[in-house]
């Protein structure tokens, strides 16, 4: 089989674009990475809505300019790319995260902000990033959004890594990618969809559902440490430390159970 056909490409269309106009998929051998690949497109004026999935990631992206490691066959890595004008952006990563986790496995936990844990190890992470469509941005104005999924199909070896990644078919026995990406990517979308109409208070009490920093201890990677108390409405984390009740919103912080 090429392995172009292993992908259910026209069954994920077929769910996908009937909320999403003009909406495509794309399945490509080998890219530096879906992310990179979307922005690099809609700064070239391409904007329509399109999944673009990578057998390959030569150049794969994390949060914090960290790279994002994955093996063909054994990881799944895309990018959702679409024109999307919330009223508020706060909280976009952590609805998406909601969104694949229940999609998934009832097992699948969230860290702030943007990981997929199981058993106290990282399944996937998300990266979510955008381009202005217009010359002369003005606020409320659409951006192309570029939300990239990486996830753990199979395990691999955890060499450099505090904790080795955990890997779906542990929960999933046997999950392909292209089965993977059907499940997800109607969910994901009408995620986004559902998010842009009422932002992340919609998905607040799922989150909440689902996360595993409540009530623990954390260390930001600003050096101060304290106790995750959840998420706000915006999707920040409330973080109660030596001097009060602080809430945690920039993407330059890392939080991690201490
Ligand atoms: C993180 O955990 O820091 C986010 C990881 C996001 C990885 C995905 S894989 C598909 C898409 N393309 C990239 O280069 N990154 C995202």
């Amino acid at each position: 089989m090429s392995p172009a056909l292993a992908w259910p490409a026209e069954a994920i269309w077929e769910a996908v674009a009937p909320r999403l106009p003009g909406f495509t998929i794309e399945v490509l051998p080998e890219l530096d990475s879906t992310n990179s690949e979307l922005m690099r497109r809609a700064r070239a004026g391409q904007a329509d809505p399109v999944l673009l999935v990578a057998q390959r990631q030569t150049a794969g992206r994390g949060r914090l300019g960290r790279a994002w490691q994955a093996e063909p066959g054994a990881s799944l890595t895309f990018s959702l790319g679409l024109p999307l004008a919330p009223a508020d952006w706060s909280g976009l990563s952590l609805a998406v995260g909601v969104a694949v986790a229940e999609c998934l496995e009832p097992r699948i936990g969230l860290k702030w902000p943007n990981d997929l844990w199981v058993d106290g190890r990282k399944l996937g992470g998300i990266l979510v990033e955008t381009a202005s469509l217009n010359a002369e941005p003005n606020p409320g104005a659409a951006r192309y959004t570029v939300i990239g999924i990486g996830l753990n199909l199979a395990a691999r070896a955890g060499e450099g890594l505090s904790t080795p990644p955990a890997a779906l078919r542990e929960l999933w026995p046997g999950a392909q990618a292209g089965e993977v990406l059907l499940r997800v990517a109607p969910v994901l979308v009408e995620a986004v969809l559902d998010f842009q109409a009422m932002g992340f208070e919609a998905f607040r009490a799922r989150y909440e559902a689902r996360d595993l920093l409540r009530g623990r201890a954390v260390t930001l990677s600003d050096g101060s440490a304290g106790t995750a108390l959840g998420v706000t409405g915006h999707g920040g984390l409330l973080v109660h430390t030596a001097s009060g009740v602080s809430t945690v919103t920039s993407a330059e912080v890392s939080v991690r159970p201490a």
